[in-house]
């Protein structure tokens, strides 16, 4: 199973978000990220077995926190527009590294696949995202893009 742990915005902030890509996708097109599935991405496991994720996400070390999406960048390598924290948070850091994620957690959701480079991005108003819990999630990859399917819970102390 391709498994990743993320956190899920309230429906608010994904709600903003998905009106901001709409505009930013005005400038640069691109495939817009499905509002239901605007995520943060902690650890992306890949193939994995979900025993082995559970037991990852028992031992994780994490805090309730909340960040602050007030940045918004365009990826050349990938062709991605994405929004995600100025500043990343040590314990946010600290949780994808103790539920697995090898390489330097940059903290960034995808809201635009395929995308042009633009000449500018639309301004965005800063968004609260509180985490409060963290999700172990499928994704199966199709033609309309990937889906997501929530295997289990975890709630951050
Ligand atoms: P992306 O949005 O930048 O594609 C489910 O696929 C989630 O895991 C997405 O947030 C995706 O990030 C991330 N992901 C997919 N493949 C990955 C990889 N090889 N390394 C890290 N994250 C990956």
């Amino acid at each position: 199973m391709r498994l990743f742990f993320a956190s899920w915005p309230p429906p608010a902030v994904a709600k903003a978000l998905a009106q901001w890509a709409r505009e930013a996708q005005q400038g640069c097109g691109g495939r817009a990220t499905r509002e239901e599935a605007i995520h943060l991405t902690l650890a992306f496991l890949g193939e994995a077995d979900p025993q082995g994720a559970l037991a990852k996400a028992r031992a994780a070390r994490g805090r309730a926190t909340s960040l602050m999406i007030d940045t918004a960048r365009y990826w050349n390598h990938n062709r991605i527009v994405w929004v995600g924290p100025g500043k990343v948070l040590p314990e946010l850091a600290e949780l994808a590294r103790t539920l697995g994620e090898t390489r330097e957690f940059a903290g960034h959701v995808t809201l635009l696949r395929k995308a042009r480079p633009p000449a500018q991005l639309p301004p965005l108003l800063p968004l609260e995202w509180p985490v409060r819990e963290f999700l172990l999630v499928n994704s199966r990859l199709g033609p309309e893009g990937p889906s997501y399917a929530v295997l289990e819970r975890f709630a951050l102390p």
